[in-house]
């Protein structure tokens, strides 16, 4: 089988069963009326290492200036957001923070989630969550349909129990990645290769 994007109604199905396992970026933002906001993002990866740059990526082809999203319209305003690592114990509440609310309504409350203090920015981190990267946005870059985020870690806060010796432990950490449609996948069934000199 062979696709020209031109002439498929959607590359959606194609590029988000293609590109597995995704890792979920679970975005705090703040509105400027106080409500906390808390949406998954799997459209989502490391940029940069130094300066330290998250990207994320809303998909929001509804037209308007605004966008329908929540998440982007909050980091627009405000420039801050927290980036909480999605591990098995949290799925089913990060699942749940993927519903529609109205820009009232915060997802920490609708999902049962703790807010925890950020150290560096406004908005709150997710308590539950054992990795959180608190970022200021550095760059928004409009793709048409979707607008990808750009981020500069400015604080991170990690769990002791996923670290050893004072290092991020990948096999404590048990993050879940994000397949298609309603599937994901765990982390825990590993194997290792020496990469060649
Ligand atoms: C695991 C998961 C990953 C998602 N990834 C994305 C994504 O990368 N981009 C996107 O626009 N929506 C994504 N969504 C859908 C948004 O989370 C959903 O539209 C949500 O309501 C947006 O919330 P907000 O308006 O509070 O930002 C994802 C949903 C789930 C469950």
């Amino acid at each position: 089988m062979e696709l020209d994007p031109d002439e498929v109604s959607s590359m959606y199905r194609t590029l988000a069963g293609a590109v597995v396992p995704r890792p979920i970026a679970w975005v705090s933002t703040t509105s400027p009326d106080g409500v906390d906001n808390l949406a998954p993002y799997s459209f989502f990866n490391v940029a940069a290492v130094d300066p330290p740059i998250l990207m994320f990526a809303p998909v929001d082809d509804d037209g308007s200036p605004e966008g329908l999203k929540d998440t982007p319209r909050n980091v627009r305003r405000t420039e801050e957001y927290v980036v909480n690592v999605v591990t098995e114990p949290v799925a089913e509440a990060m699942n749940e923070t993927a519903a529609t609310l109205p820009p009232g309504e915060s997802e920490f409350d609708r999902a049962g989630v703790t807010r925890a203090e950020s150290r560096v920015v406004a908005p709150p981190r997710v308590a539950e969550s054992p990795v959180a990267f608190e970022c200021s946005l550095r760059e928004l870059v409009d793709l048409g349909g979707s607008t990808m985020v750009l981020g500069e870690v400015e604080w991170a806060d990690l769990d002791d129990e996923v670290t050893t010796d004072g290092k991020l432990d990948v096999e404590k950490l048990d993050a879940v990645g994000r397949l298609s449609g309603s599937l994901y996948a765990a982390t825990d069934d590993r194997f290792s290769m020496e990469r060649p000199p």
